[in-house]
């Protein structure tokens, strides 16, 4: 795929230096932590139907669900499980036997079980020593493991924790058999620079690959979890639309395409498909994707201002980063109070209205200031208005 790389010398330069991976995993956990969304549910069906195109759009793991949580989740899963899909199914569990039993019956490729390990964690809700913490994630990798089945394990609210102590966790789970070991920044706190610090550290001392898991609690989900990658994390987790709890998770979307398109790093996603998988979890959460919402959003390739739409029209790449077609969604230029001329002369071929032809130069000008009255009001200006527009005027003639 043509890369931002190729072509901008300020951002080619900028990442010269960096050791960047060709490919990076991509695991999503759209079915577990996207799930646990405010006023979010998903019946079985659905949660079928999104594990479905998940794994067709290429994402390398799908985090199904927390089994434990309930009966009707180890249905969804247990469905989801027998499907056969080419995605990694993973079920979550926390670091407590029960919990990796019921994953296990429900038929995981993979486990990602988490403890928690930073002091207010330590103090407040678990009410355990460091040394209990590390006793227990240890002993729920080794029952994992006897049970061949692949492991991933989150040390919960790791950015938070002190990084000595921190290192000593993981260090100890990779040593149980841990197979990847995930870093969630669980209430989003990390600056890009604080990632790739933490990421940097790790590296050091872990030699299985390492993963991210950012929330988006500030609003730098995305950022947080490329920085990241370009500190060596070999896996980022997201979610369709950034779903999550609270501001949500790093979305799939938005990482992908930055990673496809700023740094010419490679994921297995299939990127036409972005928009429709976007739409497809909108309809089936009821959580309506921002029109603004980058790369899948109604509005990421849409212009309305004369200077843009006229830019956009000689040539798209003026003033889009991307042609909308590589991530599945429309261009449109949009008509109201600040189109100028060149828009409105487009709209009205697009509808079969030629200036010169059907239009006179003076009644296309009588047809620029009606767009721009209707604008004025506070309107959006229709394709039917524009239509209704030129009738009327054609048919004083
Ligand atoms: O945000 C978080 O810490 C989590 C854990 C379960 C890994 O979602
Ligand atoms: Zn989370």
């Amino acid at each position: 795929m043509e890369s931002y790389l190729n072509s901008n010398e300020i951002i080619k330069n900028s990442l010269k230096s960096m050791k960047l991976p060709e490919k990076v995993r991509v695991f999503d956990t759209t079915l577990r932590d996207g799930e646990q969304t405010p006023g979010v549910s998903l019946m079985p069906d659905q949660k079928m139907d999104i594990a479905k195109n998940l794994s067709e759009i290429g994402v390398d793991a799908i985090e199904a669900g927390f089994p434990v949580s309930s009966e009707g989740e180890q249905e969804s899963i247990k469905n989801i499980t027998s499907l056969g899909l080419d995605a990694e199914i993973c079920g979550l569990a926390r670091a407590v036997k029960k919990d990796i039993d019921v994953a296990i019956d429900c038929g995981v490729d993979s486990i990602h079980t988490f403890i928690a390990t930073s002091p207010l964690h330590r103090e407040y809700k678990l009410k355990m020593s460091k040394e209990k913490i590390i006793d227990i994630a240890v002993e729920s990798i080794e029952y994992i493991k006897e049970h061949g089945v692949i492991v991933e394990f989150s040390a919960e609210d790791a950015t938070r924790t002190e990084l000595d102590y921190l290192k000593e966790v993981y260090k100890k789970a990779v040593e149980a058999g841990a197979d990847r070991i995930n870093v969630p920044d669980t209430v989003g706190v990390m600056v890009p620079n604080s990632m790739s610090y933490l990421i940097k550290e790790l590296k050091n001392d872990i030699k299985v690959p390492i993963s991210v898991h950012c929330h988006n609690d500030f609003g730098i989900a995305v950022s947080n979890s490329v920085a990241a990658v370009e500190a060596g994390a070999e896996q980022v987790h997201c979610t369709v639309n950034g779903l999550g709890e609270r501001a949500g998770n790093a979305s799939l979307e938005e990482t992908v395409m930055t990673l496809n398109m700023v740094y010419g790093i490679n994921t297995n996603v299939n990127t036409k498909m972005l928009t429709k998988l976007s739409k497809l979890v909108s309809h089936y959460t009821g959580i309506k994707t921002q029109p603004n919402k980058a790369i899948v959003g109604e509005n990421s390739f849409a212009h309305e201002s004369g200077i843009h739409a006229h830019g956009v029209l000689a040539n798209a790449l003026t003033y889009e980063p991307i042609d909308p077609e590589i991530v599945g969604n429309r261009r449109r230029i949009v008509l109201g109070k600040h189109s100028g001329a060149h828009a409105i002369k487009s709209k009205l071929s697009e509808i079969g209205v030629e200036v010169g032809e059907i239009v006179s130069e003076e009644q296309f000008c009588e047809i620029v200031e009606r767009v721009k009255a209707i604008g004025d009001k506070g309107k959006i200006v229709t394709d039917a208005d524009v239509m209704a527009i030129a009738e009327d005027i054609t048919k004083r003639t």
